[in-house]
């Protein structure tokens, strides 16, 4: 009982408190702790990101830090020449540190953990290049992994970078179908995968849908098959284009392969992400700029040194785990730790058990597993001594204060700054948060742009808006982690990001990231979500047209629209409307169709968590969905503007039915 009091006194004194400064004991080690650097960075643009570049070694010092010649694609570190893979490895090696830790993993299984050093790390990633050559993978060929969260993916990711060819990563949560059209779409010839994984103590077969996936790619491959199962697997035979992994890496047994120069702005990666269409789009990373500005945010933001231990919870099919599981913590030589399961496996304690074993220092993880550990409850946390973490984030969608507080109360003790990091697959890295030894913390607000990096607030006609009113996000010049194209579609990259409110006449660039938000008068940025068609899950992101047609693919659906309705722990979820064709009833065995439909297509991510029949979809004159409407429908609120629309009696009919669902 008196426990309960001390709780309840402790929450209202938090829920007052709307600013909080970093512990003293945070600001003397922190590797950002001078304000100047705002300045700094603003009076020396572009040539401060020399800056981020400097983290890095480079076979060739790059001539010129950003051409501006050919806006929007703007290039980084002109001249500049470097290996990412090196980069990653080899040069704490020479820096004699081989013999620490490079990847802690832990296996969902209890007790099955592998370490690699960096010296171990070198010896596979080598093997793995070489077996990639001797399969004939060649400078900027695609590879695509279709991997779990097993220590196998960044090493063949490290690998790709090592001899210069792009990977790009599909998360294992994907269907075979959005595997396939990714292959397709980079023309990828290879593609590494698995024969399973745990999912919360049950094997799932993953093989099964890589190959289903591959019986729809129209040209010829050649598969790579991790064996993760053993005796648990499924007892796959492989045809003549898969080869097991072990096999054809014991046959490179002590090969090494010599780092291959790249050019600073040579492709690292693609990662395709979804939009405003069907078609997801490939976004295209490069060596120099990405890499430089992934370490410089991990410094700055993270706080890495290479003598911690840095847990980012991320999966590695995201743009997060690419940044900062992979790219950002080993370019700076840190241990970065990797968790193939999910936090309440065994218990929901998991994440609390790892983080007092490994003594974590760092936590970064999303919005949506911090509500999700809220709920769990607090004795979680307080069975483990979480006292080595030092610095805690979030990212991926917006936090509410309240669960920002519980993640500082409970889990940083009121002891450890929380960045709040805007960012997106296509910024490459964090854009937009206090830096934790300098700002002070407002929940639920990101913070200010990094330094070097020009964000705003602006209106429908590009003007930017006064503190407090809510307007759309620009960032206003380039930066080194931003993507450069989308892969062979100039064309959408210009529409998509730079239509909106550039003047192309004046050669004057605004990059649009397609996200609401507002701005206090302190230039803190709170960002409330994506303004396109694009749904938040989880704080993964989903397109609504590909989920549209998913469902009308489902037999007996003659139309649908989905939308994004608020959901308490996955921050939105998705809300399909369906019409049903002549002859076929909006019933229950529809209904599973249709999320079984979508779960094929996409992925089980993307399931809706409401499917409501419908005899008509509100519209405009025009015959355009209104999206809005529904949002409100979907989360109950009061209905906007309906005079616009075609068929206005509709929406109401949509909502009792809503209603009595
Ligand atoms: C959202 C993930 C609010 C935003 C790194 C963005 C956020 C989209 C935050 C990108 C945050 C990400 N606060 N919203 N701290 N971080 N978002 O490409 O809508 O998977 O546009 O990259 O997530 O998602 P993506």
């Amino acid at each position: 009982m008196a426990e309960d009091n001390e709780d309840v006194q402790l929450e209202a004194r938090l829920a007052e408190q709307d600013r909080f400064e970093p512990p003293s004991s945070f600001t003397e080690q922190a590797n950002v702790s001078d304000p100047g650097i705002y300045e700094e960075f603003e009076e020396n643009w572009p040539d401060c990101w020399e800056q981020a570049a400097e983290l890095l070694d480079w076979d060739q010092a790059h001539d010129e830090v950003l051409d501006e010649s050919n806006a929007p694609f703007y290039e980084w570190f002109i001249g500049g020449e470097l290996n990412a893979s090196y980069n990653c490895i080899d040069r704490h090696i020479e820096d004699g540190r081989g013999d620490e830790v490079a990847i802690e993993w832990v296996g969902e299984p209890v007790d099955e953990t592998r370490t690699y050093t960096y010296d171990e790390l070198h010896e596979e990633v080598n093997e793995v290049a070489a077996t990639f050559r001797e399969m004939g993978v060649s400078e900027d060929d695609v590879v695509t992994m279709y991997l779990p969260m097993i220590p196998e993916l960044p090493i063949a990711m490290l690998a790709c970078a090592r001899i210069g060819a792009p990977h790009s990563v599909v998360f294992a949560g994907f269907s075979a179908d959005a595997l396939a059209t990714r292959m397709e779409s980079a023309d990828s010839e290879y593609l590494i995968t698995c024969d399973g994984y745990y999912r919360r103590g049950d094997a799932l077969d993953h093989l099964d849908k890589a190959n289903q996936g591959l019986s729809n790619v129209s040209h010829e491959t050649t598969t790579v098959v991790v064996d993760r199962l053993g005796e648990a697997g499924f007892g796959h035979d492989l045809d003549e284009n898969q080869h097991d992994y072990a096999d054809l890496v014991s046959e490179q047994e002590g090969e090494e392969v010599e780092p291959v120069t790249r050019d600073a702005e040579d492709m690292l990666f693609l990662m395709y992400t979804s939009g405003t269409t069907g078609e997801p789009k490939g976004v295209k990373h490069t060596t120099g700029g990405y890499l430089s500005y992934a370490a410089w945010t991990t410094h700055t933001v993270l706080d890495v040194k290479p003598e911690d231990t840095y847990w980012c919870s991320a999966d590695i099919g995201w743009i997060t785990g690419h940044s900062y599981i992979v790219y950002g913590p080993l370019a700076l030589g840190t241990t970065s730790v990797m968790y193939e399961g999910t936090p309440d496996y065994p218990d929901k304690d998991r994440m609390w058990e790892i983080t007092e074993e490994y003594e974590i220092t760092q936590l970064y993880t999303a919005p949506t597993a911090i509500r999700a550990f809220m709920k769990w409850g607090k004795q979680y946390p307080e069975e483990h001594d979480l006292s080595s973490l030092r610095l805690l984030g979030t990212v991926g969608e917006p936090i509410n204060p309240r669960a920002w507080k519980w993640y500082y109360t409970h889990i940083g003790d009121e002891d450890c700054p929380i960045v709040d990091t805007w960012w997106q697959t296509e910024t490459g890295g964090i854009m937009i948060t206090t830096l934790p030894g300098i700002g002070t913390m407002k929940p639920g607000s990101a913070g200010p742009p990094l330094p070097g990096i020009d964000a705003g607030i602006v209106d429908t006609g590009g003007e930017k808006i006064e503190a407090g009113e809510a307007g759309y996000l620009t960032v206003d010049k380039p930066w080194p982690g931003m993507l450069r194209t989308l892969y062979q579609n100039d064309d959408r990259f210009i529409n998509e990001y730079w239509q909106e409110y550039s003047d192309p006449d004046s050669d004057e660039w605004v990059y649009f990231p397609e996200d609401g938000a507002t701005v206090d008068e302190d230039g803190y940025i709170t960002v409330l979500g994506r303004v396109d068609d694009v749904i938040n899950v989880s704080g993964h992101r989903l397109g609504t047209a590909e989920i549209e047609s998913a469902i009308v693919g489902v037999e007996g659906v003659a139309e649908a629209a989905v939308v994004g309705g608020d959901h308490e722990m996955k921050g939105e979820a998705v809300y399909a409307y369906v019409i049903t064709e002549d002859g076929y009833d909006g019933d229950e065995e529809l209904r599973e169709e249709i999320v079984a439909g979508v779960e094929d297509a996409i992925g089980p991510i993307a399931r809706p968590e409401e499917v409501l029949f419908t005899p008509e979809l509100p519209k405009t004159r025009s015959g355009k969905i209104m999206r809005r409407l529904l949002e409100d429908i979907a989360n109950e609120e009061e209905l906007g503007d309906t005079s616009t629309l075609r068929n206005p009696d509709v929406v109401s009919e949509i909502q009792q039915q809503a209603q009595s669902d």
